[in-house]
């Protein structure tokens, strides 16, 4: 189920604690592994547990927690929009409108080919002062305007 080269990588961030202590790298594995597979079946979760020797429902527990895992079939890309105070008040709200109507989607679902995922609306992303923004993928985009979100949507294969 999980790939030499998932497991190699897994390997080294198993050895960064000590023998007694695999687990500790799970949120690693699980980072790795949705890296490779795009999001986190049950199946590759009972594999990470297998692997580091933990119940499987405690691997649950921590790919349902944080919200950088899936455990669903998402779009490629994610999206997410702040959506807090800060970027509410400089137009985060008029944002959301414009890609979800760009894209033909709502918050939470990715499009039909498979190439966006529009995750859910963020707290705050302690980007401020930078609002409106959203992050695509991990990656900070600020001072959004309509044009700005469509050329960084647009750039997305
Ligand atoms: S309110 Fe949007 S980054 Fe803080």
């Amino acid at each position: 189920m999980l790939s030499k080269e998932s497991l190699a990588q897994i390997d080294r961030e198993i050895a960064k604690y000590p023998p007694a202590h695999r687990a500790s790298a799970v949120m690693a594995a699980l980072r790795i592994v949705q890296a490779h597979h795009g999001w986190l079946s049950a199946e590759l979760m009972d594999a990470v547990a297998d692997y580091l020797g933990m119940a499987k429902i405690a691997v649950y527990e921590v790919a349902s927690f944080y919200s950088m895992f899936e455990t669903r079939p998402v779009g490629r890309h994610s999206v997410s929009i702040c959506t807090n105070i800060s970027c509410m008040l400089n137009g985060a709200d008029d944002i959301v409108s414009h890609i979800e109507n760009r894209l033909g989607i709502k918050t939470g679902e990715s499009t039909p080919d498979g190439r966006i995922y529009l995750k859910q609306e963020e707290e705050c992303l302690a980007a401020c002062c930078g609002g409106p923004m959203l992050m695509v993928d991990h990656v900070y985009h600020e001072y959004l305007s309509k044009e700005k979100v469509d050329q960084i949507l647009d750039q997305l294969d």
